[in-house]
């Protein structure tokens, strides 16, 4: 992960969070999104499955399903419309299939 894509400019007065992401600890803020916690910590979301391109979401309202994550073993989320919480184990990578691991 490069710098960070965004910049917190809002208060920091609301309770820390933290989660995981493809094993690395993040601090979010409670009330942040997935996305907006991930850009805060980084420069990109994930990897394009195709071409490996860095990806950082696109519509961030749930519409263009461009920023899909995983949390646990087999939750599929949207980063931009999930809110953090603490202890969430928040993958980038899509879950090998069933009897593939
Ligand atoms: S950024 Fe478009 S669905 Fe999340």
């Amino acid at each position: 992960m490069g710098s960070p894509l965004l910049l917190r400019i809002a208060s920091f007065e609301t309770k820390q969070v933290r989660f995981t992401c493809d094993g690395r600890p993040i601090a979010a803020r409670q009330g942040e999104s997935l996305l907006a916690a991930l850009l805060s910590a980084g420069d990109h979301l994930r990897r394009h499955e195709g071409n490996g391109e860095p990806r950082a979401g696109f519509c961030l309202m749930g519409a263009c399903q461009d920023c899909w994550v995983w949390i646990g073993p087999d939750r599929r989320a949207r980063a931009c419309t999930t809110p953090v919480a603490d202890g969430l184990q928040v993958s980038t990578i899509p879950p090998a299939p069933a009897g593939f691991a």
